[in-house]
């Protein structure tokens, strides 16, 4: 179909039906097996609302997909094919590390990889467009869903988002008709990741620079990258929350940047304009949101109950409506469903493609690549014949793919106990401890959790992990939080390992000092006694299907670990939020300064215990002095910013070099510093190689006090070296 096509058919299509393509629809009105990822009490659809949907969420299944297609399209007037959408965050049923553990490798090219695996997995049981990627830049460890981003760099986001697009709709024309290709939606525009003290669905509130300047771009790369699909957040932004938010839905998105794809609400969104009080029912809210642009309604009657009624009233011009519905026919006419509304469905390659050994060593290298080792004195590699002890709650566990992997089952996964036997290394292994949840959970399932234990059994746990611990030279302890802990609505107040698991850490501790912990996690943690009590501290976030081998490729020294905070783990709570990029003060502090009046607590330090970019590897790195190859940069012009990194250590290891920039005086305040670019290098022991940035006007651009988006003149400090804090720098001037 061309566009003249599709402009035939909307102008022969009904009212209803226009509206109809508007609708998003749960898949349990479809089929009874769907997992529910939001409140659905309240939907109250019509035989005709499930005859005209445009599209339907969170179903899967090649056979029964197909099914539901044809009997859809069969009854349609049009026979106009639904799109199915769905969750696919960090892989299908083959999982990758969380987002945030792949914002860790500093490694995009992997993450395009694991979505291109992630689509071909999904496509081949039906799914369409997927969910991903989350682009909200996250600052507060408190709030649950920084497991989905990739952390609190923009720069380093917007890597990531580009990356993840193209990994999911593939590259060039006609790209999202090729086989093994989804449609992917960027989310949730705009700012949800600022939600105030954490607390999810919360207000935001942020300055228009911050808010552009930091918050903005890794939407933006999504879009530029090709995506033609953006989310609504649930959160206010200067008051008005996104879904009905003429400024960010048509000023910003449609105005500024052009953006012709779709906007669809978040689950419930437009519904909760009412609960936001700007709407004084479900039509007002659906008056709102067609007039802020946003063209699909999920999951509520609020455009199929009221805009039929909107338009008949004068309220709503026909022509909004043919213009939301022409971009959901487009985006269906980009991914070929006119000519073949079954696409990728196939019930054969479900049996042979989805987790083949391929996809499963995808899962284990990726896993591997976003291990951060923050401490090691001597623990960590395990090997030669030392007697090892496993011990805590996450040895025996196949609960490793973190809380967004709603399709993929545990039972696909070994335990790190399963791995060691496997692959024949002998060593103890002891529980320790449950996860110890101190508090119920509620689960995607909606089903309550609290792991509670007898006094005694409890006991009797921890007794046999002494035991292990006694008899062993070296103590892996894996602590850390479950996936129930992290992810939509499970903000925290408290960023620590549960009480039990702190028990286990004194207990195991008292009888045996040689101990590394792997520390599972969904956020930053408030690790102080880990820290103080562990000679190594090996964070494995969420790690996905092949996670348990990754770690003992990682443990054992297979693999030397190269993974960078994508987000600072803090001293403890109070400093959150605490990232690397802030702006600096009238009255900053650095360490050893006895002024009282300035920038700083009483009680805590203000650094965080880890700062963004850290992470050790087996290895060790010299990283030169910066060289640039001139000191004046001239607009249009570039400069070559250079390192040499040599590998000073004994064995083959990565490490990623980054470049930081600081804008040395300007019109409105300034981060300190801001990452502008970042390599990976591999080098074997001895070997040295170059890491060269370029440098150039765009990338000093930001809104300045007159509110021009623009690089001003002056000096600039660029820092290389691997971590936020490097101070290894040289200078040059803007003219
Ligand atoms: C709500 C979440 O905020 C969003 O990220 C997700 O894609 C939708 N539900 C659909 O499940």
């Amino acid at each position: 179909m061309d566009r003249n096509d599709l402009i035939r058919l909307l102008e022969d299509m009904s009212l209803e039906e226009k509206i109809g393509q508007l609708v998003q629809i749960p898949g349990s009105f479809f089929e009874d097996d769907f997992i529910i990822t939001g409140p659905a009490n309240y939907i109250n659809y019509t035989g005709e609302d499930l005859a005209l949907a445009g599209s339907v969420l969170s179903i899967l299944g090649a056979g029964k997909l197909r099914a539901i297609q044809k009997r859809f399209m069969d009854n349609h007037p049009h026979h106009i094919p639904l799109i199915f959408m769905a969750d696919i965050i960090n892989g299908y049923r083959t999982v990758f590390p969380i987002p945030l553990g792949q914002g860790a490798m500093f490694n995009p090219q992997l993450s395009r990889e694991c979505a291109a695996i992630a689509a071909e997995e999904s496509a081949a049981s039906g799914v369409q467009l997927v969910f991903s990627p989350m682009a909200d830049l996250v600052r507060d460890a408190r709030w649950g869903r920084v497991m989905e981003s990739t952390g609190e760099d923009p720069y380093l986001n917007s890597v990531y988002t580009k990356a993840l697009v193209e990994g999911y709709q593939g590259e060039g024309s006609d790209n999202l008709r090729a086989k093994g290709r989804v449609s992917a939606c960027v989310k949730h525009f705009a700012a949800y990741g600022a939600a105030t003290a954490g607390r999810d669905y919360n207000t935001v509130e942020l300055s228009d620079r911050t808010f552009r300047d930091e918050y903005l771009p890794s939407y933006k790369a999504a879009v530029d990258a090709g995506c033609d699909s953006l989310m609504t957040s649930f959160n206010v932004l200067n008051r008005i929350p996104s879904s009905g938010n003429n400024y960010v839905m048509r000023t910003i998105l449609r105005e500024e940047w052009g953006y012709d794809g779709v906007v669809i609400s978040d689950w419930a969104a437009i519904n909760e304009l009412v609960t936001h009080r700007i709407a004084g029912d479900e039509k007002e809210a659906a008056y709102l949101a067609i007039n802020a642009g946003v063209d699909i309604d999920m999951c509520t009657r609020c455009y199929c109950g009221h805009l039929k009624e909107l338009v008949e009233e004068g309220r709503v011009d026909e022509r909004l409506i043919d213009e939301s519905v022409l971009r959901v026919l487009t985006l269906k006419n980009k991914l070929g469903l006119f000519e073949n509304p079954y696409r990728d469905m196939d019930e054969e390659k479900e049996k042979t493609f989805i987790l083949c050994d391929d996809n499963r060593a995808a899962s284990r290298r990726a896993a591997a690549e976003s291990f951060v080792l923050l401490k090691n004195d001597g623990i960590l590699p395990v090997g030669n014949g030392e007697k090892v002890a496993f011990i805590g709650p996450f040895t025996d566990t196949r609960e490793l793919n973190g809380s967004w992997s709603i399709f993929a089952g545990s039972e696909d996964n070994m335990t790190i106990e399963e791995v060691l036997r496997a692959e024949n290394l002998d060593y103890v292994t002891a529980k320790g401890c449950r996860f110890g949840a101190d508090y119920p959970l509620m689960g995607m399932g909606g089903a309550d959790q609290f792991d509670e234990l007898s006094p005694e059994a409890e006991e009797e746990l921890l007794t046999q992990a002494e035991e292990a611990a006694r008899g062993a030279e070296k103590v892996i302890l894996t602590l850390g939080e479950s996936n129930h802990m992290t992810g939509e609505a499970s903000s925290r107040g408290f960023i620590e390992i549960p009480r039990i698991q702190q028990r286990l850490l004194r207990r195991v501790a008292a009888v045996n000092d040689n101990i590394a912990v792997v520390l599972f996690t969904g956020r930053p943690l408030d690790i102080r006694e880990i820290s103080d009590t562990a000679k190594s501290v090996l964070v494995v976030w969420q790690p996905g299907t092949e996670g348990a081998g990754a770690i003992v490729d990682v443990v054992t020294g297979k693999i030397s670990p190269s993974g960078k905070l994508p987000m600072s783990f803090p001293y403890c709570v109070g400093q959150v939020p605490v990232y690397y990029n802030e702006l600096s003060t009238g009255r900053p502090y650095s360490a050893g300064n006895d002024n009282k009046f300035l920038s700083k607590y009483i009680d805590i330090p203000n650094a965080p215990a880890y700062p963004f970019g850290f992470g050790m590897s087996y290895s060790a790195f010299d990283i030169s002095e910066v060289r640039l190859d001139k000191s004046v940069l001239s607009k249009g012009d570039t400069i070559k910013a250079e390192v040499t990194v040599k590998n000073t250590g004994s064995v083959k290891a990565a490490e990623v070099v980054q470049m930081y920039i600081r804008d040395e005086y300007a019109s409105v305040a300034r981060p300190v510093r801001e990452l502008k670019g970042f390599t990976k290098i591999e080098l074997e022991p001895g070997e040295e190689r170059a890491a060269v940035f370029d440098i150039n006007e765009d990338m000093l651009r930001f809104t300045g006090a007159d509110d021009v988006y623009r690089a001003e003149e002056g000096m600039f400090t660029v820092y290389i070296g691997n971590d936020s804090t490097t101070e290894n720098e040289a200078k040059f001037e803007l003219v």
